[in-house]
C-alpha cells in the first residue's frame, strides 16, 4: 500500500513484523509500505533498531498467566502463551535461539514471570533456573514443530516438495525400518502391548508437529523443580543451601538468614475460626528465634493502639510481615487503623520519616476467591496485586522495600493438604535471607 501521507514508527514495526521478524530486510520494509529505503530512515535508524522494535511490540504483546496461580500451574500455563506467541511470530524462535541479545526486549515480562512463580511457592533462584529451561524447551520444540511441517524440496519428488515430517519418517523407515528393529529397539509390542507403529521411540510422530510435543517435557521440568522442594522440605527449611548443594554465594546467604528479625503482624478478626491465616500464623511462630509473631486482634480488641509500642516493635524489625486476610478487596479494619496510627508524620514518612527505611515488607495474604478470579479475564477484573496497590504504595512513602507478596488464593475452598503446604513454604519464606522484590508496576 501507498504511504504518500507518511508512515509512522509503528506501521514500519507492523510491516516487519508481517514479513518475518526471521527475515525482514530493509529494502523487504520499504517496498511493504511503498516507500523507499531513504524513506524509512525517518523512523529507524538500521535493521538492528527496527529488530528491537519489533522484539519490544512482541514483548508487550505477551499475554502472562493470571497471578495467584501455583508455580506448577503458572509453569504450565507460560508456556502455552510462549508458544502461542511463537505461533504468532514466525522466526520469533529462531531469532530468540541463535540472536545473543534477542531475549534481553523481554526483561520486564521475565521479571513478572519471575515475581508470579516466587509468588506460586517457588524459591527465587528456583524460579529464574525454571524460567530459563521453561523458554528453551518451548522455542526448541516450536522450531522443531516448524521444521517437520514446513514443506521442503525432496530429491525423491523433484519440484513436488513434502512436509519435513513425511522427510524424516521416510528416511527413518527406510534405515530402520518400520519397528526400529535395526536399531536394536524394543519393538511397539514389548513397549506398549500394542502395535501401534507410530509408537516407536524417535520415529516421527504427528504430535510432533504441535504443542503436544512440549507439554510432557514441561511437565519434567515441574517435577525436577518440585523434587528440589521435596528436598527442601525434607531437610528442614533452614538448612535448604547444603543439601541443595548450593553455590557458595547461596550457602553464605544461608549464614545470614538468623540475622533477619522479623516481626510478622497478624490482623484477623477471629484468629480461633481462621484455617489459613492460624496455619500460616503457628508456623511462623514455630520458627521462633528472631522471628515474634504478634496476633493484633488479641493485643488490641477495643481498637486502642499503643502506637509506642508497635513503633519500637518496628523499629527492632529488618523485616515487616504483615499477614491478614483479604477483606472486601482491602483489608480487616484493624490494619487499616494500624497504618493510619502508627505511621505518623515525621516518624515514618516527611523530610524527617525515615524510621522504616530500607526494611523490607512483606504481604502475607490470603484470599478465598480462586486465582481464576482475579486478573482481566476474571470476576474481579483486577489483578490481585493491583488490588494491593495502595499497600504498595504506602511502602514506597515510607521506604520499605516492597518484597513479592506471599498469597495463598482460593483460601475459602482450600484442602487441610494445601494449607500445610502453604504453612511449609511460609516458613520457608520467612526464612529467606533477602526476599525477592515486587516491581513497582509488578
Ligand atoms: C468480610 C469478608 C470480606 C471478604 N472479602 C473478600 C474479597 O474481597 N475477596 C476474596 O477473595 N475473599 C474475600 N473474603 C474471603 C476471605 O479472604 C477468606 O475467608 C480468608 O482469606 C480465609 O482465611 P482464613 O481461613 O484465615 O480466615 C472475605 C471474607 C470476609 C469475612
Amino acid at each position: 500500500m501507498q504511504h504518500s501521507a507518511g508512515f509512522t514508527r509503528d506501521d514500519v514495526v507492523t510491516a516487519a513484523l508481517e514479513i518475518g521478524v526471521d527475515r525482514f530486510t530493509m529494502g523487504k520494509v520499504a517496498r511493504r509500505l511503498g516507500v523507499s529505503a531513504a524513506d524509512l530512515g525517518r523512523t529507524v535508524s538500521s535493521r538492528d533498531d527496527l529488530l528491537v522494535a519489533c522484539l519490544e511490540r512482541v514483548s508487550a504483546d505477551v499475554t502472562l498467566p493470571p497471578t495467584g496461580l501455583s508455580w506448577q500451574d503458572y509453569l504450565r500455563q507460560l508456556s502455552d502463551s510462549l508458544w502461542d506467541v511463537l505461533d504468532a511470530h514466525p522466526g520469533l524462535d529462531h531469532t530468540l535461539i541463535n540472536l545473543a541479545w534477542a531475549y534481553v526486549p523481554f526483561m520486564s515480562v521475565a521479571k513478572r514471570a519471575h515475581n508470579a512463580l516466587v509468588s506460586g511457592g517457588l524459591r527465587s533462584e528456583d524460579a529464574y533456573l525454571a524460567l530459563s529451561y521453561t523458554l528453551s524447551t518451548v522455542l526448541t520444540a516450536h522450531q522443531q514443530a516448524v521444521a517437520m511441517a514446513e514443506t521442503i524440496e525432496s530429491d525423491r519428488r523433484p519440484g513436488q516438495g513434502e512436509r519435513g515430517i513425511d522427510a524424516a519418517t521416510r528416511m527413518w523407515d527406510e534405515r530402520f525400518g518400520g519397528s526400529g528393529a535395526a536399531l536394536g529397539m524394543r519393538g511397539p509390542h514389548e513397549l506398549h502391548g500394542g502395535d501401534d507403529a507410530d509408537r516407536v521411540p524417535f520415529r516421527p510422530k504427528e504430535s510432533w508437529l504441535d504443542r503436544s510435543a512440549m507439554a510432557p517435557k514441561v511437565e519434567v521440568i515441574i517435577g525436577g523443580f518440585s523434587s528440589l522442594s521435596d528436598v527442601l522440605s525434607a531437610s528442614g527449611a533452614g538448612d535448604h543451601g547444603a543439601s541443595r548443594g548450593a553455590s557458595p554465594a547461596s550457602q553464605s546467604n544461608d549464614t545470614r538468614e538468623s540475622s533477619v528479625n522479623t516481626l510478622v503482624l497478624v490482623f484477623h478478626p477471629n484468629i480461633s475460626e481462621s484455617r489459613v491465616n492460624k496455619a500460616l500464623g503457628a508456623a511462623a511462630e514455630s520458627l521462633g528465634g528472631n522471628i515474634t509473631v504478634r496476633y493484633m486482634y488479641d493485643i488490641y480488641p477495643d481498637f486502642n493502639i499503643d502506637v509506642a509500642t508497635e513503633q519500637a516493635a518496628l523499629l527492632g524489625a529488618d523485616r515487616i510481615v504483615l499477614q491478614y486476610p483479604m477483606y472486601w478487596l482491602s483489608c480487616p479494619p484493624l490494619l487499616k487503623k494500624w497504618l493510619d496510627d502508627v505511621l505518623t508524620f515525621g516518624w515514618a514518612y516527611g523530610s524527617t520519616g525515615t524510621a522504616l527505611h530500607g526494611k523490607e515488607l512483606l504481604l502475607a495474604v490470603s484470599v478465598g476467591g480462586a486465582g481464576s478470579a482475579y486478573g482481566r479475564e476474571g470476576a474481579h477484573i483486577y489483578t490481585i496485586h493491583e488490588f494491593l496497590r495502595p499497600m504498595q504504595g504506602t511502602s514506597r512513602v515510607i521506604g520499605t522495600k516492597y518484597a513479592v507478596p506471599f498469597l495463598s488464593v482460593g483460601a475459602l475452598e482450600i484442602t487441610d493438604e494445601a494449607i500445610a503446604g502453604r504453612a511449609q513454604d511460609y516458613a520457608a519464606v520467612l526464612q529467606t535471607p533477602e526476599l525477592p522484590l515486587l516491581d513497582i508496576f509488578g
